[in-house]
């Protein structure tokens, strides 16, 4: 089987992928090739982000490799926290720290859209790929729900009146930016597979 090697240290991504693409490639973790390192993300659109930690990673091992980044956009804000959604509230923010920055930030602003944007850099036999998920809703007033992760409880797709931190995982993977720019991802390289 096919190896592709998954530029995370998130152990919760990285079974989400394997599981999606069992039989078809082995997805290996970075700890399986024995790198530890931070690898660098200093870029300031996702885009670049997800490039440059798959390049590093090709760039050390030669192999077939993918990356991904992730960021909130909201559009009162000119975009943010975007890139930075990670460390919106300072560089050790908790969850809770990053949305209670959000809720202020938007306190009085009628627009409340934003998006949660995945893209995913892959590198297979040398070439370059960007694959991107996206999903539209808006950001609540107060937190909903307890699921999830990050801001997930003030996250409220469009289309369902229950926010991110509400909904069980399946339910959420199926329209979330994640979910389908990975859908995206493994529905390319099954066509690869395919024709390789
Ligand atoms: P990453 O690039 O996947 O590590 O995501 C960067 C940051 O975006 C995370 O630390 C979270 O704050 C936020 N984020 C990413 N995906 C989600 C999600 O599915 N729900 C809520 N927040 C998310």
């Amino acid at each position: 089987m096919q190896k592709l090697i998954f530029a995370t240290n998130n152990l919760h991504k990285l079974k989400e992928i394997q599981y999606l693409l069992q039989e078809k490639f082995n997805i290996i973790s970075l700890e399986e090739i024995g790198i530890r390192e931070d690898i660098p993300e200093t870029a300031d659109t996702l885009e670049e982000n997800a490039l440059q930690k798959a390049r590093f990673i090709y760039q050390k091992t030669q192999s077939d490799c993918f990356a991904d980044d992730t960021g909130l956009e909201v559009d009162s804000l000119g975009g943010a926290p975007g890139v930075y959604s990670a460390r919106y509230a300072g560089e050790n923010a908790s969850f809770d720290d990053n949305m209670d920055k959000l809720i202020a930030a938007l306190a009085g602003h009628e627009n409340r859209r934003a998006r949660f944007r995945t893209v995913i850099a892959l590198i297979i036999k040398g070439d370059e790929y960007l694959f991107e998920g996206q999903v539209d809703g808006i950001i609540l007033k107060e937190r909903a729900g307890k699921d999830g992760f990050g801001y997930d409880p003030i996250f409220l797709p469009e289309g369902f009146e229950k926010s991110f931190a509400e909904m069980d995982p399946e339910q959420k993977n199926a329209i979330s930016h994640r979910g389908r720019s990975v859908q995206k991802l493994v529905h390319f390289l099954e066509d690869f597979t395919g024709i390789n």
